[in-house]
């Protein structure tokens, strides 16, 4: 089932200004020295459990790369609950499933969004064996692949944590892991 949740900010577009804005540019700026991004680099952004932010800092440290000049691709790569597609207003009935299966090609699932050097495949439609998919070779593959485009490829993923969706860990050679990154409160 997909999370219901109401078209979220990503703050470093629309709130540019916003202290939570300027701690994302730093974040941002922190990964890049930390991994000398002069080459291509993906990064999975992960935790241990459910609502810890990993959407929410995926999106925008993706934004934030863009901002800042990188050729930058999102990938929601979450097909337990999907989500980046709501953030950025695609529909997702093609997407990472989709190609991971085998029933479309690299060029399809990749989107442009509005914001200037972002990119984003959304996850696709929720499928059965998202597991052995996510841990199938044409992860990899593709992450190859997009390195010959993108500067730095952003994984948005599901918890670790007892998760049967986290098996491609592997493709990524760096983590984000944002568990100590505390939660938001409303209103
Ligand atoms: N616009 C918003 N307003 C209020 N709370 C929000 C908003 N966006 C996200 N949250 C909350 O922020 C926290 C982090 O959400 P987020 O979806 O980024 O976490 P997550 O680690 O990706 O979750 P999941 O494991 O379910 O994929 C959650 O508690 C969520 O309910
Ligand atoms: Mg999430």
């Amino acid at each position: 089932m997909e999370k219901d949740l109401s078209k979220r900010s990503i703050f470093v577009v629309d709130k540019p200004k916003s202290s939570i804005a300027e701690s994302f540019k730093i974040l941002r700026t922190n990964v890049q020295f930390a991994l000398k991004i002069n080459d291509p680099k993906s990064i999975l952004v992960t935790s241990p459990g459910e609502g810890e932010g990993k959407t929410t800092i995926s999106s925008n440290i993706a934004a934030s790369f863009a901002k800042a000049g990188f050729k930058t691709i999102i990938v929601d790569a979450d097909l337990r609950i999907p989500t980046q597609h709501k953030i950025f207003d695609f529909p997702n009935e093609i997407g990472l499933s989709n190609y991971l299966n085998g029933e479309c090609k690299y060029h399809d699932i990749i989107k442009i969004t509005q914001i200037e050097n972002l990119d984003i495949i959304t996850a696709g439609l929720i499928p059965p064996n998202a597991a052995e998919l996510l841990s199938s070779k044409k992860m990899p593959e593709l992450l190859k692949l997009l390195k010959e485009t993108y500067n730095i490829i952003i994984c948005d993923s599901a918890p670790i944590n007892g998760s049967r969706y986290s098996n491609y860990i592997s493709s990524c050679r760096w983590y984000f892991n944002c568990s100590e990154c505390g939660h938001y409160k409303k209103g």
